[in-house]
């Protein structure tokens, strides 16, 4: 079987990082990065600490508008295709190259495979929410993390090719917790002591691009219990400087650049708490058992919530500061996204579809 799996943001090279190393034992994969993300700090880190193969293709897209960059990579995705001519096309996530992934290659032969399927925030503002549906529904495979987001895939009217699967991450988290245990000497980097300080990220548009709920989200995380720690994504500096925010947020927290992989696994194993805007994030708090305080009115990883190891809080100042100083006591945990084996399933999956497809097909 022959793939091609399109990544080119952050997360998408954590996810792929675990179906790749399956994928490759038995079949061959060309590995498309958009150049969605580009920062050293944002790619190579990853390519680099995970041992993911250098990419075959990179579009070098970079950053621009939504239409700009999707239509810049969708140009560039067709052309590989036709080229490459492989059986499945593999994509990740919500992000801007995963629809451009999903146009390019709908229109073309190969199966259209979509992991993290039918997750949804139910909230059309959010540009991930339209590439997630659109994905979807452009896709023949849909691999759901869980059984909601199987069911909401059913209730959208999507009845064929839907396999649970688990969540990818969680193989991924299970190999990188004790390795970074290991290799990572954050904690002393950051001069925290572990469980004494909150983790936080900040990144999603609706809470960057206002300055109003950005100052409030600041403002909040300063008057936490603990010292916090906020490895800075590019996107959120850029406007912290650009609102005048900037000496406020350094001065208040401890601002670090991105971190690699292991070093924020971690922290986030380390750290008493999360406050994070971030979907990759508050699945792996979960996992690691850190509570989570998620700065966003909705959530697609409602089993998080429903738990009681998540709680959503928006950019509201006293929901932030009372989640972040109210004590926790969590002990059940139950396991909706699966056993740790999401990506050989993914593969399984895969290679028997391809088999089974008719001839007239092929
Ligand atoms: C993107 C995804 C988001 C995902 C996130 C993961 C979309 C619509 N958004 O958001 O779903 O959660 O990645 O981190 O696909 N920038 C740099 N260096 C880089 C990349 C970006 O400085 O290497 C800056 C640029 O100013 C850019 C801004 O960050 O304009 C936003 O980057 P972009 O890739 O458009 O969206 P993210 O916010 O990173
Ligand atoms: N992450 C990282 N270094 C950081 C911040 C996050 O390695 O400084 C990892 C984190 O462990 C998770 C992924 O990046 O696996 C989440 O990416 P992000 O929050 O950018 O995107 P989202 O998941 O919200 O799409």
């Amino acid at each position: 079987m022959s793939v091609v799996s399109v990544v080119g943001a952050r997360p998408q090279f954590i996810k792929a990082f675990a179906v790749s190393r399956v994928l490759r034992t038995d079949h061959e994969e060309v590995l498309v990065h958009t150049g969605q993300h580009y920062d050293e700090e944002l790619s190579d880190v990853f390519f680099n600490e995970l041992g993911i193969p250098e990419p075959d293709y990179n579009l070098g897209v970079g950053s621009d508008t939504h239409g700009q960059q999707t239509a810049t990579m969708l140009e560039g995705i067709e052309e590989i295709l036709e080229a490459e001519e492989p059986d499945v096309v593999l994509l990740y996530g919500d992000t801007n190259s995963t629809l451009a992934g999903a146009i390019a290659a709908t229109k073309i032969d190969p199966l259209v495979a979509h992991v993290e399927a039918g997750l949804r925030s139910y909230n059309r503002e959010m540009p991930e929410e339209i590439n997630r549906v659109l994905t979807d529904h452009a896709s023949d495979l849909l691999f759901p993390p869980s059984e909601s987001a199987a069911n909401t895939l059913e209730q959208e009217g999507i009845t064929e090719g839907i396999h649970i699967v688990g969540d990818v991450m969680y193989d991924t988290i299970l190999w990188a917790q004790e390795v970074a245990e290991g290799e990572s000497n954050m904690l002393n980097q950051v001069d925290v002591q572990e469980e004494e300080f909150v983790l936080s990220t900040v990144h999603r548009a609706a809470n960057t691009d206002d300055p109003e709920r950005l100052e409030t989200i600041i403002d909040a995380l300063s008057n936490a219990p603990l010292p916090v720690v906020l490895p800075i994504h590019p996107r959120t500096e850029n406007r912290l400087r650009e609102y005048g925010m900037w000496e406020k947020a350094t001065a208040e927290l401890e601002v670090i650049d991105p971190v690699g992989y292991l070093d924020f696994v971690r922290l986030l194993d380390g750290s008493e708490r999360v406050a994070t805007d971030s979907g990759g994030v508050q699945k792996e708090a979960f996992y690691l058992d850190t509570p989570c305080v998620t700065m966003r009115d909705e959530t697609e990883w409602i089993e998080t919530v429903e738990s009681g190891w998540n709680v959503l809080v928006g950019a509201d100042q006293d929901q932030i500061e009372k989640e972040l100083r109210m004590n926790r006591y969590l002990e059940e945990k139950p396991a909706p996204y699966g056993d740790g084996n999401a990506a050989s399933e993914i593969v399984d999956t895969l290679a028997k579809r391809i088999v089974e497809k008719p001839m007239s097909e092929q």
